[in-house]
């Protein structure tokens, strides 16, 4: 592995699993007690948009609780990012701020980000912590109930599509931890890579729908087969 090569990292609900957040399709997984058509698309927000704040307001609350601190595995990355010579882009599915807090900073969060609002109305968006079931003003506007959380819906488009697209193009090496490969367009990235030429790997509990698709996989809790992996990657580019 170059040192000069582009590294592309994407990751999923698994890599804050052990920072006691859930997963979305475990056994007990968000989608085993909630079901997404409810909760988790824009019909579903016009048919009965308090329900949706109140399940968005939830987790944003959680995701605020102190015991919820990023893990060996995010740190792991923001550390890499900091040591790599080449090109580095961390593309995350999760709307957890785990990445940010343990330090990453070349960071796309495709699926936006649980503790960001946007309005309706003026198109803002920001950090908003509070509750949005209570309907606050617009910080920018000011118009009430305009506000919905900052997050991609399914049949929205993901963010900055753009600027994944291009460095999965040129990178050498695709990485994807902590995502079962069942939703889309994250799913094809991995073959998005090959077609580049890049060697994918695939950081897992277990191997997930889309483990055919990669080089090499090697499997485990992310907190100890992230720092590991990296580890390794760093001291055979001599970094
Ligand atoms: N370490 C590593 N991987 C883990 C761990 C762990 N401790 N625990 C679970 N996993 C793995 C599971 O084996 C599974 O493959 O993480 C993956 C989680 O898969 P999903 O629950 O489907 O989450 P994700 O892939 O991120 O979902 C993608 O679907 O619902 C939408 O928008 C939502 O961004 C989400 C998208």
């Amino acid at each position: 592995m170059d040192r000069n090569s582009g590294i592309v990292v994407l990751t999923g609900a698994g890599i804050s699993r052990e920072s006691g957040l859930h997963t979305f399709r475990d056994a007990d997984g968000i989608w085993a007690k909630v079901r997404l058509e409810d909760v988790a698309t824009p019909e579903a927000f016009a048919r009965d948009p308090d329900r949706v704040q109140a399940f968005y307001d939830a987790r944003r609350r959680g995701l605020m609780d102190p015991a919820i601190q990023p893990n060996a595995a995010h740190r792991a990355l923001a550390a890499f990012e900091s040591r790599w010579p080449g090109p580095f882009l961390l593309v995350t599915q999760n709307i957890d701020d785990l990445h940010d807090r343990a330090g990453s900073k070349s960071l796309v969060h495709m699926h936006g980000e649980l503790l960001k609002a946007r309005c309706l109305h003026c198109r803002w968006v920001g950090v908003h912590r509070g509750d949005l079931a209570s309907h606050p003003p617009c910080p920018n506007c000011g118009i009430p109930t305009t506000l919905r959380p900052h997050v991609v819906w399914f049949g929205e488009m993901p963010l900055e599509m753009e600027r994944i697209t291009h460095a999965l193009s040129t990178c050498g090496l695709f990485i994807s931890i902590g995502t079962s490969g069942n939703v889309y367009p994250a799913a094809n990235f991995v073959a998005e890579a090959r077609t580049a030429g890049a060697l994918t790997v695939e950081l897992n509990l277990e191997e997930s729908a889309g483990a055919a698709h990669f080089h090499d996989g090697e499997y485990g809790p992310a907190t100890t087969v992230v720092p590991d992996y990296l580890d390794r990657l760093l001291a055979k580019a001599g970094v």
